[in-house]
């Protein structure tokens, strides 16, 4: 039998394959001169290039086209070309599917620049595109190396539940589930639904993810979250990836150590493992003003995350707009929540893309979990935030007291009943304890350097769109 391999496995270990007998399977990219079939298999950016045996049957070559798959065996031999040290010089071709030259000519596979919108209309071919396929390997590099991270630091990961009956930020629109027929059950007697109530899909783990902290130590949630705002923006999606670790015994400080040193450790990883891909992203996006793509990541390592308090946050952005450095669209005041201009000009411009981790926000813009500090006004929320994105994190250091707690859940006009086993935490062996949630595809749409967060997810679902 003739053994297997992809075309990372050939390539990334060449010189052991030299004059070896091999199979490959994959699509073409490109045919040239009725000889050259430039092959790629998904495993890596790189393709391999195969040479056709001149005894090929006409009717075989006749069928070669951009877009075929196919399975080659052959033998690895040094290539006289100089982009490639190795190729294939094929014995054998067996084509599996072919393209209807007129469905080819319409489509993204064609060999010329179409836009990222194109490529999103098109989920099935956008795995072939090279910029898609980069995306998405590192994409994967980035959640292997989260699960790495926590694996290593003594986190367990903790799976929790998608249905729930909690809203726990308390802010924005929630999908809500039901088996009910809608129109003949109208209006609904939830006491008659599913689970007989009202139920949602989750926007956060964190409540669930404290209650186990509260027992385990330190755990962490990795899994997809659910907000039905009507933000159609390039960093909102309506189902994203989040990661929620939750540590008992942690200080708000413990818990912006923790995120800085999670970050850096992910970007190194990535820098690490991922260079070919990041390669040719860096070459074929759009360069950011300042920096390329690697530059950016390289920041990110270099120095310290900046740390600053909201009050100081609001002073800084109140100055500079009194010395005509900017003008915001919206008022910055002590009070509301900071708008992402406000958030994009204090990392991009002040902090020159050193990324910026603002705490103590005033408890009035912040969900009723956060503990509110001694001056009654500020609670131990931090936001960190990242060139061009903006927002990347948000965390706190839980109010562990129960009366407090209670407060802040009455004030926030929240149903305390369906609450209780949140609150039960508060009541056996209450710690103090922190926590944090970080946007995932945000986090793979900096890294990879795009500008839209639709193009970092395999079926972006946003606001009038759940296509696929
Ligand atoms: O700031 P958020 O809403 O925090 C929480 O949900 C807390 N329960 C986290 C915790 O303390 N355990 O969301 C956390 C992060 C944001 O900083 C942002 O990166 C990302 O989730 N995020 C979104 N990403 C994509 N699309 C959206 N609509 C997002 N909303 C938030
Ligand atoms: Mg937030």
């Amino acid at each position: 039998m003739i053994k297997k391999y992809s075309i990372k496995e050939l390539l990334d270990q060449g010189c052991s394959f030299l004059n070896k007998e091999v199979l490959v399977e994959g699509w073409i990219r490109s045919f040239r001169y009725s000889i050259f079939i430039i092959l790629n298999d998904g495993s890596t950016i790189k393709n391999l290039q195969i040479v056709l045996s001149k005894k090929l049957e006409k009717k075989i070559i006749k069928k070669i086209t951009i877009g075929t798959s196919i399975k080659v065996i052959g033998i690895i031999k040094k290539s006289i070309g100089v982009k490639q040290y190795i190729e294939l010089k094929s014995s054998n071709i067996i084509i599996y599917g072919s393209i209807n030259s007129d469905i080819l000519q319409k489509s993204i596979l064609q060999p010329k620049k179409h836009s990222l919108e194109k490529l999103r209309e098109q989920a099935h071919l956008r795995f072939k595109t090279s910029i898609f396929s980069s995306i998405m390997r590192i994409r994967h590099y980035i959640a292997f190396s989260i699960h790495k991270y926590f694996h290593e630091h003594g986190f367990f990961y903790l799976h929790t539940p998608i249905i729930t009956t909690s809203n726990c930020e308390g802010t924005g629109k929630m999908f809500q589930i039901t088996t009910m027929d809608l129109k003949n059950d109208y209006p609904i007697d939830y006491k008659k639904d599913f689970f007989k109530c009202k139920t949602y899909l989750s926007v956060s783990g964190q409540l669930e993810a404290e209650t186990a902290s509260i027992g385990l130590g330190k755990v962490y949630t990795f899994g997809p979250v659910f907000r039905a705002e009507n933000s159609n923006t390039s960093r909102h999606l309506s189902e994203f990836w989040m990661i929620e670790p939750e540590i008992a015994f942690y200080h708000l400080d413990e818990n912006m150590n923790l995120a800085e040193n999670f970050l850096k450790f992910i970007i190194k990883y990535i820098l690490d493992n991922c260079m070919e891909d990041l390669l040719f992203l860096n070459e074929n996006i759009k360069k950011c003003k300042k920096n390329t793509l690697l530059e950016k990541l390289e920041l990110i390592l270099k120095f310290p995350f900046q740390k600053i308090s909201y009050t100081k946050a609001v002073e800084i952005l109140n100055k500079e707009e009194k010395k005509n450095k900017i003008k915001f669209h919206h008022s910055v005041l002590w009070g509301e929540d900071l708008q992402s201009e406000h958030e994009l000009y204090l990392v991009n411009n002040y902090f020159n893309r050193v990324p910026v981790i603002v705490f103590d926000y005033p408890s009035c813009i912040k969900a009723f979990y956060m503990r509110v500090n001694k001056d009654k006004k500020t609670v131990r929320a931090m936001d960190i935030l990242f060139p061009e994105i903006g927002e990347i994190i948000g965390g706190s250091q839980r109010e562990e007291r129960y009366d407090m707690l209670l407060k802040r859940i009455k004030d926030s006009n929240i149903d305390k009943n369906k609450l209780w086993w949140y609150l039960d935490t508060r009541i056996f062996g209450s710690v103090p304890h922190s926590g944090f949630g970080l946007g995932f595809d945000r986090l793979v749409q900096f890294i990879t350097g795009m500008n839209n967060i639709r193009d970092v997810i395999p079926f972006p679902r946003t606001p009038s769109n759940a296509e696929f």
